[in-house]
């Protein structure tokens, strides 16, 4: 089997890019290793920056996002037992949109398959061979029989366990990691939201946040310690922790069935480079944020935009350039988004070790961003995403 890129993984990364390179004529095959039903029905974060959300609308897969998703112009912030709000379009003009990751997932795939594209769910790669060559391979393993794909290049989107990343010798490839001494359980729950817009709630019992997927359906998280199981956590207890941490007689906080539940640990990472030879890594297979700052499939889709647009130079002028800068320009907005990630963590979860002096240090951070108005919007300005400019990615000079 041949193809012009091969893409490992059809999480948002590779299944964005395949859509992207399909438009400017450029052919893929996704290999996915789980079957379509897993994929669409994996439960990840929901909040889009406001770029992100026009450029899914630019390339034709934004029409259910505009009729379901929910348009947010702002976050509650609550400590201190009150609530605060940051106003993104007073503060910076720009909004997010809340729509589920699945739900993304679902849309790119119906219109890969509708414009004939190839995805091949259940097939597992294995191997990764001769990136330093011009023919590069993907060999895969597809109903118990192995195959081999050959292309041009490769693109790892095949999240933070996958095979692509793994393929890269020690010596050629710097991974930096944080693990944190927490963890997120979250559950959907067949519940009106009790807030329009999200509510991001520091608790010295520690953080909790109310997020939504649509009208009636309500994600809420609690920070909990990363060794605990789903056992130790029965949905009254979920239900307890959320009142007192998000402060839920006031907020008229409801329950309702929880439909699904889950613990996820939390983790700052990034592989340096993101381009060896043929081989390319995009999304969660090159860095992992914590979800506090919502960033994870924003980040992978601004990685996919510049690939396609560097595999379109290559493929149409014959130009490298970008290619070869790929790297290079990704990791200094990932580099960025870090720090907003790792922050926005820091400043709302509570850590056990922390001093007297921490808390009274992170309760008076809190006060400044709902207060100063400078303060907001570095808040305002990361969270709804910096701006992608046509040449490069993205603005750094302010955009206002
Ligand atoms: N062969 C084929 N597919 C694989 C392999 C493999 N060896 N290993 C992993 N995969 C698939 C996974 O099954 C998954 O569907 O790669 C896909 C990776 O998708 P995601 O984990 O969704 O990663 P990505 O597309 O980079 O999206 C990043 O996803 O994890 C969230 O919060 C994260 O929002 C971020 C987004
Ligand atoms: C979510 O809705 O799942 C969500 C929202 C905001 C975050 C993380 C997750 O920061």
């Amino acid at each position: 089997m041949r193809t012009e890129v091969a893409i490992v993984g059809a999480g948002p990364a590779g299944l964005l890019l395949s859509h992207l390179l399909h438009l400017r004529g450029v052919g893929s095959v996704v290999l996915e290793r789980h079957d379509r039903t897993h994929v669409e029905n994996r439960i990840r974060a929901g909040v889009m920056e406001h770029d992100v959300a026009a450029l899914l609308d630019a390339v034709g897969v934004g029409a259910r996002m505009r009729r379901e998703g929910l348009v947010h112009e702002g976050i509650n912030i609550r400590f201190r037992e009150r609530t605060r709000r940051i106003d993104f379009r007073d503060l910076v003009g720009r909004t997010v949109m809340v729509y589920g990751q699945q739900e993304v997932v679902r849309d790119l795939i119906a219109a890969r398959l509708e414009a004939g594209g190839t995805i091949l769910f259940g097939a597992e790669a294995t191997a990764i061979e001769g990136i330093d060559g011009e023919r590069p391979r993907v060999r895969f393993r597809e109903n118990g029989e192995e195959h081999l794909l050959t292309c041009d290049f490769v693109v790892g989107c095949d999240g933070f366990h996958g095979v692509s990343r793994a393929a890269v010798p020690a010596d050629r490839i710097t991974l930096f990691e944080r693990v944190y001494p927490f963890a997120w359980l979250g559950i959907l729950a067949e519940a009106p939201p009790a807030s329009e817009e999200l509510v991001y709630a520091h608790h010295e019992r520690g953080f909790a946040l109310l997020s939504m997927r649509s009208p009636r359906l309500s994600r809420l998280y609690i920070q909990c310690r990363p060794d605990e199981t789903l056992e130790a956590w029965p949905d009254e207890r979920v239900w307890e922790e959320l009142e007192i941490r998000l402060g839920g007689a006031e907020l008229g906080l409801r329950r309702g069935p929880v439909v699904q539940k889950g613990i996820t640990a939390m983790r700052s990472f990034v592989a340096e480079p993101m381009r060896f030879g043929r081989l390319f890594l995009a999304g969660d297979a090159a860095h992992i944020v914590p979800p506090t700052g919502a960033k994870g499939m924003n980040l992978a889709v601004a990685d996919v935009r510049l690939l396609d647009r560097a595999l379109g130079a290559w493929y149409g002028e014959g130009d490298p350039r970008l290619l070869e800068a790929y790297s290079e320009i990704r990791l200094r907005h990932i580099w960025r988004v870090q720090h907003f990630s790792w922050w926005m963590t820091a400043m709302l979860h509570r850590f056990e070790d922390a001093s007297p002096f921490d808390r009274r240090r992170q309760l008076a951070e809190l006060d400044h961003v709902t207060s100063s108005r400078a303060a907001g919007r570095m808040l305002a300005e990361n969270y709804t995403g910096l701006p992608f400019l046509e040449e490069g990615e993205p603005a750094w000079e302010d955009p206002s």
